[in-house]
């Protein structure tokens, strides 16, 4: 058998890999300075940063909870199955970020909120990149189940300037509570209740659809066991997803949640915030506020969406 040459360790000219003191015999009180130390060669900065925080905070959690070797293990077998059951339709490490108030502490840092701007909320998994453009007016919902409902609103800027031609990209889930993208045929989703819509001349954007109804996030795999565990449910209040965006302004990637709503307080996700919360309007055969024909009585649901400006790059 050959040997592997070894290299120069333990010689005078040790590499950065193997330089610093002797680190050995490491308990409880010395382990994680001796992690952390080690990680003063980081590519740059920001992964030094990042890796030592990820070490401080994960040594103190286990410091805390003091885990027997099963309990340790169970995390493991729980975050190896959670990595298992994501494929390109169903990503369990979002959802797990997302119930446990990550996603949205993300969007917290990354969105202060301005007061003259919409609030951003949670993507979801259930977003399709390049959705349909279909015609303003047009009706998003193909089963032909569930009660009529018609969204209608303006996309502005800060200053309350209408923001002609800008992309509105809408998705929700049916009257049954689930997403086209959940209900495939042959691997492929039928699309349904998706499209993209532009606004006109007037910043203003309409769709025909069915109200949305609240659901499950889905909950048979890991995330659904942690659920159970934690005593919690897994629902979602009624809404409608939106990602808004136009040339020189921020994408806009938001809900509007319907007000008397199951679950409108303990969104599984924590997404609610209320400037985003709206009543459900009557709407009687006739024309919308906004002038737009409608043959039925249905809903309606109107929201004006205030994008902010690209920041400039200093
Ligand atoms: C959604 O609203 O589509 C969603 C958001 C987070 C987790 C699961 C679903
Ligand atoms: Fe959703």
């Amino acid at each position: 058998m050959t040997k592997r040459a070894v290299g120069n360790r333990g010689g005078a000219t040790k590499s950065n890999r193997d330089r610093g003191p002797v680190m050995r015999n490491f308990n409880e009180n010395t382990i994680t300075d001796a992690v952390i130390e080690r990680l003063a060669f980081a590519t740059s900065p920001r992964a030094r940063e990042i890796s030592q925080a990820l070490v401080r905070h994960l040594h103190a959690f286990i410091r805390e909870v003091r885990p027997t070797q099963d309990e340790w293990m169970a995390g493991i077998e729980f975050l190896t199955r959670t990595g298992h059951m994501c494929t390109d339709t169903r990503q369990e490490f979002i959802l797990l970020s997302d119930t446990l108030g990550v996603s949205m502490l993300v969007d917290a840092i990354n969105h202060a909120h301005a007061e003259t701007t919409t609030e951003t909320t949670v993507l979801g998994p259930f977003y399709l990149s390049g959705p349909p453009e279909m015609p303003l007016g047009t009706d998003i919902s193909t089963q032909g189940k569930g009660d009529p409902m018609i969204v209608e609103g303006t996309v502005r800027d800060s200053t309350g300037a209408p923001i002609a031609g800008a992309w509105v990209d809408t998705w929700q889930a049916d009257a049954d509570g689930v997403y086209d993208v959940q209900r495939t045929t042959n691997g492929a989703p039928e699309l349904d209740l998706r499209a993209r819509f532009r606004t006109d001349a007037e910043g203003q954007f309409w769709f025909r659809s069915i109200a949305p109804c609240y659901y499950p996030v889905p909950d048979d795999g890991p995330v659904g066991e942690m659920l159970k565990a934690q005593g919690r449910h897994a629902n979602r209040p009624a809404h409608v997803h939106f990602m808004i965006g136009a040339p020189g302004f921020e994408t806009l990637v938001t809900h509007l949640f319907i007000a008397d709503s199951p679950y409108i307080d303990s969104d599984v996700v924590f997404g609610v915030k209320d400037s985003l919360v709206r009543s459900l309007e009557t709407q009687p055969a006739g024309l919308t506020p906004a002038g737009h024909p409608v043959d039925a009585p249905s809903s309606l649901l109107r929201y004006d969406f205030v994008l902010a400006g690209k920041r400039q790059e200093a």
